[in-house]
């Protein structure tokens, strides 16, 4: 599916799950079904839609509420709901199809600090491997490779390696001989292993549809503990393999229950993930780990994040991915991520400069390109690329606070970061207008209206409310359309009134320590509103032991109330910084609130900071204070 169409279906995950809006009302429907399944929406003039498969059985459950995130919340009560990810895996990502040698790899991570760029994460691909044999690592390429990861550490990053599920056909080759040796392999009636070729060539798969290969794929993952890994890439896991189709009397055990090819290949992924993140997870010593899949099933968030592969660098497909990210947030996978920039083809500058806008606002920000693409790293589009690229990976790093509360709750209730406007604004017809069907919601707060690179207006729907713009605070009323000149340099985004957003003062990685203060802006509203602020380690699963911070924050009329905070951990800020937005303010509060809006809006400072809005900002010594706080605003 490299470089898939727009309209091309199936892709690489299966999750048979739709939500139905009609006549004013919705319903979730899953289909708990791995054979290949379809689905008819619209059928016969409206008069109903139908579902299928190819075999198994007709199990679904119909999920009824009146509001969609109830939906989904009863919808991740079957399918379960995502552990918090390490707080690194949510800065930003540098991976190319690959970097290699270790010398190259280290060239990129100095870069990206040199030029002040945040970033958490390098990827190496398939050629950091000998002969891209799965747990091995290339003698010339990547001679030391602890050396290597300690030595990205060092500079504030950790690694991410690539793990395929095909295990070449090689005597001598460990991790096939004990696959033999343990029987672990996915056969063909005849009890011969299936055979397919992949980049090693000729590879065995291991049957992680059965507690042996699981077991098997974790204690081969021990090659990588050694040497330093902390994140973990399950790719061409469909099983995809070059110029063949699986036949269908390969076996697999499906958990004991031998089972043929078509009724397992939808849920292989999914399982392969499954073995990597229970690997990972023991085999990290209580360090979170990172998994990203490219295929997998319903249930995929409680082990892995997602990516919808092999995209092109072309404007549709990044407006396709928008909505990729969005439909997989509606099913439960709130972790989810594309490729920024497009892996095959190479950006123009101006769709570069988007996709990395647009890239702070999703959940997973990785920039990722094929092998034989130019550079796309954000310096490889010129100076103005590169400082537009450097404004929004900063924004993305200030907001850490608010957006790992707001994995927190996708931990709690399965709410994605990436919010279709349909979740909330349900029955407004105006949503689903093909002019504004790629807007989202970021969080509780940001609404960011995803535009293609060419185009000189913005055809923007703000739903009912009051809505300020995130760079001057102009406010304007919602339940409207808007047309707008855009400039390449600025990603139109939206912050609801009512919003309670905490940030931090930038940083370079997620390992610096954000200083003392945490920033939370108030955007002045009618309705009430609140923030459930959630703090952590950030690394281990400590949280899990009641290690965590984390405080109700409460607006409404006049008031923030914060209550008491829960845990047993002390916030690592001790002043709250009060940014009020559309409050009657102090020219003291306006100057900082100035500094804020250029701080956002530097790079265009034509569009930037505007005076004519009020503004204060109060500030609130945290230290010792455990109880309830009342801030009269
Ligand atoms: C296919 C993946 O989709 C792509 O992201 C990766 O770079 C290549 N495989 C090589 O591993």
């Amino acid at each position: 599916m490299f470089g898939y169409s727009t309209g091309q279906d199936p892709l690489y995950s299966t999750i048979p799950f739709y939500i139905g809006i009609h006549h004013g009302l919705n319903y979730g429907l899953f289909f708990d079904n791995t054979w290949r399944s379809d689905f008819n929406f619209g059928a016969s003039n409206d008069r109903f839609s139908s579902f299928g498969a190819a075999g198994g059985e007709m199990n679904y459950y119909f999920i009824y509420h009146t509001r969609m995130a109830d939906i989904i919340q009863s919808y991740t009560q079957l399918t379960g709901r995502m552990p918090l990810p390490p707080m690194w895996s949510l800065g930003y990502q540098q991976n190319r199809y690959s970097y290699y040698p270790d010398t190259e790899v280290l060239r990129i991570a100095q870069t990206l600090r040199e030029k002040k760029i945040p970033a958490d994460g390098i990827t190496l691909d398939i050629h950091h491997m000998d002969a891209y044999k799965i747990f091995t690592w290339h003698k010339d390429r990547f001679p030391n490779p602890k050396q290597t990861t300690d030595a990205l550490k060092k500079l504030g990053f950790k690694t991410t390696v690539i793990m395929d599920p095909g295990i070449k056909v090689e005597k001598g080759y460990g991790s096939y001989e004990r696959g033999l040796q343990q029987n672990i392999f996915i056969k063909y009636t005849d009890g011969q292993p299936y055979a397919g070729q992949v980049w090693p060539g000729w590879c065995h798969f291991p049957d992680f549809t059965s507690e042996k290969g699981r077991e098997w794929w974790k204690k081969e993952m021990n090659a990588y503990f050694s040497t330093g890994v902390s994140g973990f890439w399950n790719d061409m896991n469909e099983i995809a393999t070059w110029g063949q189709k699986m036949p269908d009397n390969v076996l697999f055990s499906f958990e004991g229950d031998t089972a043929a090819h078509p009724q397992v290949h939808n849920a292989y992924g999914l399982q392969m993930t499954k073995a990597s993140y229970e690997g990972a997870r023991a085999g990290l010593n209580n360090h979170r780990p990172f998994l990203l899949t490219r295929a997998g099933y319903a249930g995929l968030q409680r082990y892995t994040a997602i990516w919808t592969g092999d995209n092109r660098a072309e404007d549709d497909h990044m407006m396709l991915g928008v909505r990729l990210l969005n439909s997989l947030g509606i099913c439960g996978v709130a972790f989810n991520g594309m490729d920024v920039g497009g892996f095959t083809g190479n950006a123009p500058v101006g769709l570069y400069t988007r996709w990395v806008q647009l890239g702070a606002f999703m959940p997973y920000f990785r920039n990722h390109t094929g092998v034989n693409t130019r550079a796309a790293e954000p310096w490889s589009f010129g100076e103005e690329a590169l400082e537009i690229a450097r404004n929004y990976i900063n924004l993305r790093y200030r907001l850490l606070p608010y957006i790992y509360s707001h994995f927190y709750e996708a931990t709690q209730t399965a709410m994605p970061l990436n919010r279709s406007l349909a979740i909330d604004y349900t029955h407004d017809p105006k949503v689903y207008d093909a002019r504004f069907q790629n807007q989202f919601l970021f969080g509780h707060a940001f609404l960011v209206a995803p535009l293609e690179s060419q185009k000189m207006y913005a055809e923007i729907y703000l739903p009912q409310g009051r809505w300020y713009n995130l760079y001057t605070d102009a406010v304007s009323e919602g339940a409207r359309e808007y047309l707008y000149p855009i400039s390449m340099k600025q990603l139109p985004v939206y912050v609801k009134a009512g919003s309670i957003v905490p940030m931090q003062s930038l940083v370079q990685n997620t390992t610096e320590k954000p200083g003392d203060t945490l920033f939370l802006h108030v955007y002045k509203g009618e309705q009430p509103n609140q923030f459930t602020y959630y703090e952590d380690d950030g690394d281990t699963f400590d949280y899990e032991k009641g290690d965590f911070y984390k405080r109700l924050i409460k607006y409404e009329g006049n008031q923030l109330v914060l209550q008491k905070p829960e845990g047993k951990r002390t916030s690592q800020f001790s002043i709250l910084s009060l940014v009020l937005h559309g409050f009657p303010s102090s020219p003291k509060a306006k100057a900082e609130k100035m500094a804020w809006l250029n701080a956002i809006s530097r790079f265009d400072p034509q569009a930037g900071a505007s005076e004519t809005d009020s503004c204060a900002v109060q500030r609130i010594n945290l230290k010792n204070e455990n109880s309830k706080i009342v801030v009269d605003l």
